[in-house]
């Protein structure tokens, strides 16, 4: 296994971490989707934990942790189940219950919690307040402008080019975006956001149309330090050849040979460290994980979203290649202290999502999935649950996302290969996937 250090010249600060104080670690990892299954497996790894909790997990989730029936976004009861069972680090998946204060309420009670403030997750919670901080910092992005008045939209798009972007400013599941082709689009995507007020009532960002890749870069952010992750790129279109409407993500790799050493070293130093830097200055320091949604454009690097934890499906592509102990990384945020050496496998590990037919539309649950362990016999075979549970002693489909099929090689045509066998070994009617992840490299 290689070692690839993402920054080379950044020298950890701060005291060193005292591991004997990491020791049998209880943890409670908060969410029930691929993502937190992936936060618990590699969690599961770590030589310092001791017993997991996920709130409310999912039926992947139980076989490497105990879960709990609480729903993500219970703060109280999240916060009194964790004082009970003498949790020692909290970490939290989804950035709903982020943006309602769960990291603030927990340090408020002296418990140790991985995640941004409610302040801090304005980052991804408001378009507008991101953009703000971006402009204040010199970080490049697509141009824009702020309505509230329908009216007033439409002139400044009708006076503009097309394509255009309409995006809702504040969290609407990853469906508050429009990348409108035609005029016609763009008017009917303002209607629904500033006169039917589809997601609540609200602001629109409008945005100039960028091209060029996109990868996702993930870092762990303390204040103005900032450790970046291995990157990936996730799939957001529902059909191949990126066709079809957006969804919530179809599948990732990791690593990205097109983006550089020299490309992450300016993401780094243009993007993601200001903006840490941004939102230290503007009194609302930034503790968790920061996720850039950025573009390779033909005019350099650019900033398309930002959110304010780890994103999904990328985690569950990105933390099967982390060698170093991600309970330590983790504590090292939470406490203050020396980031340890991040090691990561070369290996490349690609996912394709099994969605319930009709996703990201309209779609029935309840079909029972067979193979599971016949997929898993490829021991470089990884399966992340999205959206499953038990029905009669037999995993059933739950959710629109119903699970992840990953699988690691040292090519990516390997591990694309192997990932496409697994998935062809689970019997299910009413799934479907792509089956180009990766076509932008293989
Ligand atoms: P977001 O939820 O902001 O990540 O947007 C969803 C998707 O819309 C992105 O992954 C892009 O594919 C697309 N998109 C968002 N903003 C832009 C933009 N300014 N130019 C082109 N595509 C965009
Ligand atoms: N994969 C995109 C996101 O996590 O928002």
């Amino acid at each position: 296994m290689g070692i690839f250090v993402t920054v080379p010249d950044h020298k950890p600060d701060g005291p060193t971490l005292n591991l004997e104080n990491l020791k049998d670690a209880k943890v409670l990892v908060v969410g029930g989707g691929g993502r937190e299954h992936a936060i618990v497996d590699a969690l599961s790894r770590s030589i310092y934990v001791k017993k997991i909790f996920c709130a409310p997990g999912n039926t992947g989730i139980a076989a490497l942790a105990e879960c709990v029936p609480i729903g993500d976004g219970k703060v109280d009861e999240l916060l009194e189940f964790a004082r009970r069972e003498h949790i020692d680090l909290t970490v939290v998946g989804p950035e709903v219950p982020l943006s309602a204060g769960i990291a603030d309420a927990f340090r408020a009670a002296g418990l140790r919690i991985f995640g941004p403030s409610k302040a801090a997750a304005r980052i991804e919670s408001s378009k507008s307040f991101a953009k703000e901080i971006m402009e204040k910092k010199g970080v490049p992005t697509a141009s824009y402008r702020t309505f509230t008045d329908y009216s007033e939209a439409l002139e400044y798009v009708k006076a503009g080019s097309i394509p255009v972007v309409l995006k809702y400013d504040g969290l609407a599941a990853g469906k508050g975006v429009v990348v409108a082709m035609s005029l016609e689009e763009a008017d009917a995507a303002l209607k629904d956001m500033l006169l039917e007020d589809v997601f609540g009532k609200g602001k629109v960002v409008v945005e100039e149309f960028l091209t060029g890749p996109e990868f996702s870069f993930m870092a762990l952010v303390r204040g103005k330090e900032v450790w970046p992750l291995a990157l990936a790129q996730d799939h957001k279109r529902a059909f191949d050849g990126d066709e079809g409407p957006n969804t919530g993500g179809m599948g990732a790799y990791s690593p990205l040979p097109y983006i550089t050493p020299e490309d992450e070293k300016f993401a780094l130093e243009n993007i993601m460290e200001p903006v840490a830097e941004g939102l230290f200055e503007e009194g609302c320091p930034f503790e968790g994980l920061l996720y850039g949604g950025l573009m390779k454009t033909p005019q350099g690097i650019k900033v398309i979203e930002f959110n304010c934890r780890f994103g999904d499906p990328e985690t569950e592509v990105v933390l099967p290649r982390l060698e170093t102990d991600i309970y330590t990384m983790f504590s090292a945020v939470v406490d203050g202290t020396a980031m340890p050496e991040i090691r990561w496998s070369d290996d490349h590990v690609i996912g394709f999502v099994l969605a319930s037919k009709g996703y990201p539309g309209k779609y029935t649950k309840g079909f029972e999935i067979d193979g599971l362990e016949e997929a898993l016999a490829d021991p470089s075979v990884r399966i992340y649950h999205m959206g499953t549970s038990v029905k009669d002693g037999k995993t059933v489909t739950s959710g629109g996302r119903v699970m992840m099929v990953t699988a690691s090689a040292p090519t990516l045509k390997e591990a694309r290969d192997k990932a496409l066998s697994a998935v062809d070994k689970i019997r299910c009617d009413n799934l479907f996937h792509r089956t180009d992840i990766g076509h932008y490299v293989l």
